[in-house]
Formats: structure tokens, C-alpha cells, sequence
């Protein structure tokens, strides 16, 4: 490798771990994803021109070709994704990256015949690349509805694990057999393929951000031992990174969720199989109320805290809720932003989705910080949010949520919800909050409903 090549590959590695570290903060984020991906920009125009082997003009024009269609594509799915379908579409990039490892695994198996030292990096790659492109998809199919059961063969947890075992045996044979047979290791992509399937499809629709997660984690994994099969440190660091940060991830929701993992890959929560509004306490009275009496409460409170949840996002509410802060604040009234780590649909997406509306990073505050806080607060405001507000948590053992940590929003002077209806959130559950002494309901749609709000407060000394 020539020493242009090797500088531009420890530049690349160290605008990642930069960039890794920028992403830790929404203020720096976008900047972090930036240089990050300058440093990728500069692996692959070194890797394809710096490279010693040669390599003639078709191959150039068939790379460059395959680079501009895929960034056009690439480029044009990412302006148009919603923030709710983030997810989806992070699933899709972590299957095209594990299906890149298998080909890669595939195509160096012709390339490394009998050769002993590289067959098991190519067999990881083929085995962890399939399974993740596989998963992936299913993944990518459940969050955008094409599939919306979770099918679960019964005793599917043993059928799996004698899978997997299978594989791994499999995969075992021929590294130690040593075989050229080409049909042997399409079998073995095959198995992958099926594995990968099989994996994902029984998980719960609630827990797939999980799951997208740990698949994220398998790419950069597959991408470390291809780096390994060319001896190239970039994809090696860049593939580890991308592992570990996956990894750190996956357990952070899990911790989050107050469930372990293996609990989220062989449990049922957020499956269909959890019937809404059977957990939990029963019924009760609900109070209706409406924007104009919320609007007087607010008018003369001193502290309000609002909490943001998955419904927020869909009615894309965040512009008009930051608006009302705004007025709340010139009014006099103390006004801050309650952040669970898993309300929405994906991680930071309350902080992203805020973000998005210039609110001041100050305001976002995180549930251990601000849990202490709401017996001193006049009126709790939850838009949109329902699991991360419902007290089941603490109160009912028998609630799939209990022990997850929630917003204890329940020891404010006055609560308010706002939602559409009496339905129940991600997990299915009934919320006993709704039926609480303190608690009005405010029903309507997020977006419509905060206008209201607002409108009527503006015309309010
Ligand atoms: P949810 O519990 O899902 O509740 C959202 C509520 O928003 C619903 O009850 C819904 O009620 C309401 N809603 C929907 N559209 C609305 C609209 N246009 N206007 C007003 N309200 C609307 O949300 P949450 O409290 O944010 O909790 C997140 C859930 O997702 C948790 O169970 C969490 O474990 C799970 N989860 C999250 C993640 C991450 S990383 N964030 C990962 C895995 C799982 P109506 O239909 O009555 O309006």
C-alpha cells in the first residue's frame, strides 16, 4: 500500500472517531455526521485510485457509475424520509450493508481457494452479512406495515437455537474441511439467509428499534472482518466503531425499556399478541377539557412542563409546541421539555424532532433530572406520549411495562394529556394516568389542538 494511501486511511479513521464523538450532542451532530462521512469520501477516492493493482478504464467507469447511482438514490430517500420512518430506512442501510459483506465474502471464496488463513474471515463475513440482510428486511417490513404479524412457530425459540447451532456447525465443516465447492458455501448463504429470517420475525413491532439496532451493530461487524480479509485498517476501525456503537446502543434501550435483551429477541412485548387495554387498572371517570380553559391554567401557572411522545411526531407538532414555550416564557411562566429515552419511535427522537424547531438544547430535560421537578410544577402538558407517562410502571406488577422508568408526571399540581382518543400507546396497555384526580383530558389532534391552545393564549393578558 503506498504511504499516500496509509495516510489518507489514519485521516479517514480519525475523522470517524471525531465524528462519533460530535455525534454525542444534537448541537454538534450534523457537523459530526459531516466530517465523518468527508473521512469516508476520502477512503474510497484513495482506495479506488491509490490503489497498486491495475485496473482498467471499464472497471473505473463500472465503479464510478455504481457510486453516482447509488448516491443519487441514496441522496434522494434521505431529503424525502420523514423523521417517523427513520427507522425504516435505517433498516434498509443496515441490510445493503450486510448483503455487501456476504457478496464480498462470496466473491473472495473464489478468490482464496484452499487458502486456510482467510476462510474463516470469508465465512463470518458470508454468515453475519446474510443474516443481517435478511433480518434487515424483515425488519424493514414490519416497521412500514407490508408485514404486520409477528409470526411465531410454536417452540420457535428451540427451532431458532437448533438453527443457529446448525449453522455454526455448518460453518465449522467447511473451514475445517477446507472444501472449493462452491454449492457447499451457497448453501451456507442460503442457511444465513433463512437464519436471519427466522430471527427476526417472531420479535415484537414495539421492540424492532431494538433489533434495528443490533443489526446496525452486525453490519459494522461484517464490515470489520471484511477489513480484516484485505488487511485494510479503515473498514476494520470504521466497522468497529460502528459495532461497539451498536451495541452500546442496544443495551441502552434495553436499559431504557427496563428489559434485558435476551428478554426483548425471545418476549412478546409489543407483539400482537398484547391486548390492549386488559393490563393494567380498570376504567374509570375520565375529565374532558378544552384549549381555552387549558389556556387560562397556563396563563397563570409559574413552572409548566411538557411532555413529548410518539404522537408528537406524527401530528408534526413540534414548531407550534415550540411556539407555545415561546409565548409561555414572554408571558413569565418557566417552561421546559420533559425527554424519555424512549418516547417516540427511535432513540433521540424527541431531542431530533425539538431540534428540528430550534428549541434552545437548555430546555430538553432528561427523565432522572427532571422527575424531582414535577411536585413543584403547575401544569404538566403530555402531548402525544402515553407508555413513558403511564404509572402501571411503578404500580402494577403484573403490567408488561413495570419497572421501566417513566416521567413521574403524576406528582404535578395539574396534568393535562393530549391525544386523539383513549387508545393505548406502543405497548398496549391502558394508562391509569387518564383516570387520575389531577388529570383533563384534552383530545384532539397534536397539531390542531397546541394551535388552539395558543391561539387562545395570545389573546390573554
Ligand atoms: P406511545 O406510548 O406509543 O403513545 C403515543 C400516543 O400518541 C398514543 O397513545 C396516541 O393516542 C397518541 N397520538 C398518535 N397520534 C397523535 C396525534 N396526531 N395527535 C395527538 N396524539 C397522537 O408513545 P410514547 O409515550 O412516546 O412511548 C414510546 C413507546 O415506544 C414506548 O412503549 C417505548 O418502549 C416504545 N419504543 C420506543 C423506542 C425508542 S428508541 N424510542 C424503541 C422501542 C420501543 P391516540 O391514538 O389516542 O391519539
Amino acid at each position: 500500500m503506498s504511504i499516500t494511501l496509509s495516510i489518507l486511511y489514519l485521516i479517514a479513521t480519525i475523522t470517524f472517531i471525531i465524528g462519533l464523538k460530535l455525534l454525542g450532542h444534537p448541537e454538534t451532530a450534523k457537523k459530526g455526521n459531516l466530517i465523518a462521512a468527508s473521512g469516508m469520501g476520502l477512503a474510497i477516492i484513495g482506495t479506488i485510485f491509490l490503489h497498486e493493482l491495475e485496473v482498467s478504464n471499464f472497471i473505473y467507469a463500472l465503479i464510478g457509475g455504481s457510486i453516482l447511482f447509488g448516491a443519487i438514490i441514496g441522496w434522494l430517500i434521505a431529503i424525502k424520509v420523514e423523521m417517523t420512518k427513520m427507522p425504516e430506512l435505517v433498516s434498509l442501510f443496515n441490510g445493503f450493508g450486510g448483503a455487501s459483506a456476504a457478496l464480498i465474502g462470496i466473491v473472495e471464496f473464489g478468490h482464496n481457494l484452499g487458502n486456510t488463513t482467510q476462510i474463516i474471515p470469508i465465512i463470518a463475513a458470508i454468515v453475519i452479512g446474510s443474516i443481517t440482510f435478511s433480518g434487515s428486511m424483515i425488519a424493514w417490513a414490519k416497521l412500514n406495515g407490508t408485514m404486520w404479524k409477528d409470526i411465531r412457530l410454536p417452540k420457535y425459540n428451540i427451532i431458532n437455537n437448533l438453527f443457529f447451532l446448525g449453522l455454526l456447525i455448518f460453518s465449522a465443516f467447511i473451514v475445517w474441511s477446507n472444501t472449493n465447492s462452491n454449492l457447499i458455501v451457497y448453501g451456507l448463504l442460503l442457511a444465513a439467509l433463512v437464519y436471519g429470517v427466522l430471527f427476526v420475525i417472531p420479535i415484537g413491532g414495539a421492540d424492532m428499534p431494538v433489533v434495528i439496532s443490533l443489526l446496525n451493530s452486525l453490519t459494522g461487524i461484517a464490515a470489520a472482518i471484511t477489513g480484516v480479509l484485505y488487511g485494510n485498517m479503515v473498514m476494520i476501525v470504521g466497522g468497529i466503531l460502528v459495532g461497539s456503537a451498536g451495541l452500546i446502543l442496544t443495551f441502552a434501550m434495553c436499559v431504557a425499556m427496563n428489559r434485558s435483551l435476551a428478554n426483548v429477541i425471545f418476549g412478546a412485548f409489543g407483539g400482537d399478541e398484547t391486548a390492549p387495554a386488559e393490563n393494567g387498572k380498570k376504567g374509570g371517570t375520565i375529565r374532558k377539557t378544552n384549549p381555552s380553559d387549558v389556556a387560562v391554567m397556563m396563563n397563570y401557572s409559574d413552572k409548566v412542563i411538557i411532555v413529548p411522545g410518539y404522537g408528537l411526531a406524527v401530528a408534526q407538532a413540534q414548531h407550534v409546541i415550540h411556539e407555545l414555550e415561546e409565548l409561555l416564557t414572554k408571558k413569565g411562566v418557566e417552561v421546559s421539555y420533559a425527554i424519555h429515552p424512549v418516547a417516540g419511535r427511535m432513540p433521540g427522537h424527541m431531542n431530533v424532532l425539538l431540534a428540528e424547531s430550534n428549541v434552545d438544547y437548555d430546555k430538553l430535560i432528561d427523565m432522572d433530572d427532571i422527575n424531582p421537578q414535577f411536585s413543584n410544577t403547575d401544569v404538566v402538558l403530555v402531548v402525544g406520549a402515553n407508555d413513558v407517562v403511564n404509572p402501571a410502571a411503578h404500580n402494577d406488577p403484573a403490567s408488561p411495562i413495570y419497572g421501566m422508568p417513566i416521567l413521574d408526571v403524576e406528582n404535578a399540581k395539574s396534568i393535562i394529556i393530549n391525544k386523539r382518543t383513549m387508545n393505548p400507546g406502543y405497548a398496549g396497555i391502558e394508562n391509569e394516568l387518564f383516570f387520575n384526580q389531577k388529570t383533563s383530558m384534552l383530545f384532539g389532534d397534536a397539531k390542531a389542538t397546541i394551535q388552539e391552545l395558543l391561539s387562545e393564549l395570545k389573546g390573554m393578558q
